[in-house]
């Protein structure tokens, strides 16, 4: 099936973990990037965006989600727009304001600048499995696919630990379905799951803290850990890279279309740390979690992507090897 080599993306939010290492790929392709950022003159967030200068054209922008407007001069030119930025807070006190109006605001504002500028081709949307797997079944083994979405009543109604980021997630989603559907735009959107591997950011993200809380022991993210069990029936993880390579693929193959879940592999709290415990002893990870299950409930399935004939290249030990690394190499491990 065709593929194009497009020439010029507009990457949103490029200071975040998955944004800067997708813009490093398409540097390395050989794309113009047009990448937007909140604040150019924070020279902290941003001075992994300024090192990847030296790989090819990288245009830095100002933009906010909440700005109606802001994105035009980022997006004007460009063939392929990736929306990736969203707010991420999970200790707001306000969901509604912090999470959930930007996020669904930020999609309809990117996707007004796509208008505007009549050369944008396809724009690929950064969704997640928490717009998909969030409901009540109280089985085991459910396997989910692109034809399922998080249940929002459940969400509103009893406000399990975390609805706001889910909400948001899902709510922002079905905006960008709607808004493309009524202005014709060609939308694809990647659905990955928690991310792993190494990040070119300042800071650690968050899911990288998240995802390692049973090797670095911080009790508070181990919680989350099991919380993001209890809402999503299971962990499900990738790679930074292999979500990149899913962007791209999508991107340039003309016959994609509708929502691609991206996910390696699943599993649970008790059986990471079994497998965790078992590759490093050196950390002590613990193995007793009482009553967590150690079934998944929910199986996120990547079949659809895999059938658009993308393979993933890191299996969940190769992506704990690759993080264990980067948090040494951070200094935050021993
Ligand atoms: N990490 C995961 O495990 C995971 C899993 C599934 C899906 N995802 C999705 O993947 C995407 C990237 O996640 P990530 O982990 O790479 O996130 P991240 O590192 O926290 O980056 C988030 C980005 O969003 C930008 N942003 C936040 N609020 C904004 C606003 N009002 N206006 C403009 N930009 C704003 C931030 O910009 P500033 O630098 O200005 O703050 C930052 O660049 C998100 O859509 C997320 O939902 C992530």
């Amino acid at each position: 099936m065709a593929s194009t080599q497009y020439k010029t993306a507009c990457v949103v939010g490029g200071t975040g973990f998955l944004a800067s290492s997708l813009i490093k790929l398409l540097l390395h392709k050989g794309y113009a990037v047009n990448s937007t950022v909140r604040d150019p003159d924070n020279h902290r967030r941003n001075s992994h965006l300024i090192a990847l200068q030296e790989l090819g054209e990288l245009r830095i922008f100002r933009a906010d989600l909440t700005d109606e407007g802001s994105f035009d001069a980022a997006v004007e030119g460009c063939d392929i727009v990736f929306h990736i930025a969203t707010p991420i807070n999970y200790a707001t006190k306000d969901p509604e304001n912090d999470l959930i109006k930007p996020a669904i605001k930020g999609v309809s504002n990117v996707l007004k600048s796509c208008i505007k500028a009549k050369s944008v081709k396809r724009v690929v949307y950064t969704s997640s499995g928490a717009a998909v797997v969030v409901n009540e079944f109280d089985g085991t083994g459910l396997v989910m696919d692109e034809k399922n979405w998080t249940d929002v009543d459940f969400l509103t109604s009893k406000k399990p630990p975390n609805w706001g980021y889910s909400l948001s997630k899902t709510l922002a989603e079905k905006e960008a379905w709607k808004f493309s559907q009524e202005n014709n735009i060609d939308l694809v959107t990647v659905i990955p799951t928690l991310m792993l591997g190494s990040s070119l950011t300042a800071d650690i993200p968050s899911s990288i803290g998240l995802s390692m809380s049973l090797i670095t022991g911080n009790e508070i993210l181990i919680n989350a850990l099991k919380g993001m069990q209890k809402l999503s029936g299971s962990i499900a993880v990738v790679n930074v890279e292999d979500v990149c390579q899913a962007h791209i693929l999508l991107a340039e193959k003309e016959s994609a279309s509708g929502r691609y879940i991206c996910s390696a592999t699943n599993t649970t709290v008790p059986e990471l740390a079994k497998l965790l415990n078992k590759r490093y002893p050196q950390y002590k990870v613990p193995t007793d979690f009482g009553d967590l299950p150690s079934k998944a409930r929910i199986i996120p399935s990547s079949k659809k992507l895999i059938s658009e004939g993308f393979s993933f290249k890191y299996g969940i030990e190769e992506s704990y090897d690759q993080t264990v690394e980067y948090l040494k190499a951070k200094g935050l491990l021993e």
